[in-house]
């Protein structure tokens, strides 16, 4: 099992509007790596988000409410000055597919062309979350599919509260 980095923090950037169950899968092994993960939403007025930032804000702390090693903030401007601002030296990004790669790469290399001292890692979900983004959740959501396995329970719930449909019945691995 690799060994933690003593007192190290990674910071996790993201729009998370709203966490999948993918985020989570890859906020749990930057904790495998690092004493504590910092999930950073980006504050982006170009966007017309489904959850405000303060709404993404509260969902992250529910889905980690009692784990002191995950963290959650909002920033704004270049993302390697806010991690250089907060004490971290790694921004965790994760790779689900290939397709994934061509924009995640040049992201990295621009952020390390601003800022040598900070180091991307990238991570890869469980195959099973491969397929999972935001996006789709929402669209799955809205047009009545179930969406219990991708999401955690308060995501859910709050989806049917944005949209004003029911929560598909069926198995769901539960999460809080
Ligand atoms: O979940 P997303 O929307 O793919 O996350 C993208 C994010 C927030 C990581 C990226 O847009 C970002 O870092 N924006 C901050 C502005 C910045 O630093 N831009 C230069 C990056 S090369």
């Amino acid at each position: 099992m690799t060994k933690r980095r003593q007192g190290s923090l990674a910071v996790f950037p993201g729009s998370f509007d709203p966490i999948t169950n993918g985020h989570l899968d890859i906020v749990d092994r930057g904790l495998g790596v690092f004493d504590r993960v910092r999930m950073a939403i980006l504050m982006n007025p170009e966007k017309q988000p489904l959850f405000s930032v303060q709404e993404r804000v509260a969902l992250i702390r529910e889905a980690y409410r009692g784990n002191p090693r995950v963290e959650v903030d909002t920033f704004s401007g270049l993302l390697v000055d806010y991690a250089e601002r907060v004490g971290a030296s790694v921004i965790i990004r994760g790779i689900r597919a290939i397709s994934d790669f061509e924009y995640e790469f040049q992201m990295a290399l621009m952020n390390r062309r601003l800022n040598p001292q900070i180091e991307t890692v990238f991570m890869m979900p469980a195959e099973s979350y491969s397929y999972v983004s935001s996006r789709l959740v929402k669209e799955v959501f809205q047009l009545g599919g179930r969406v219990s396995d991708l999401v955690p329970p308060v995501v859910e719930r709050w989806l049917s509260e944005k949209y004003g449909t029911p929560i598909r019945a069926g198995r769901a691995r539960r999460r809080r």
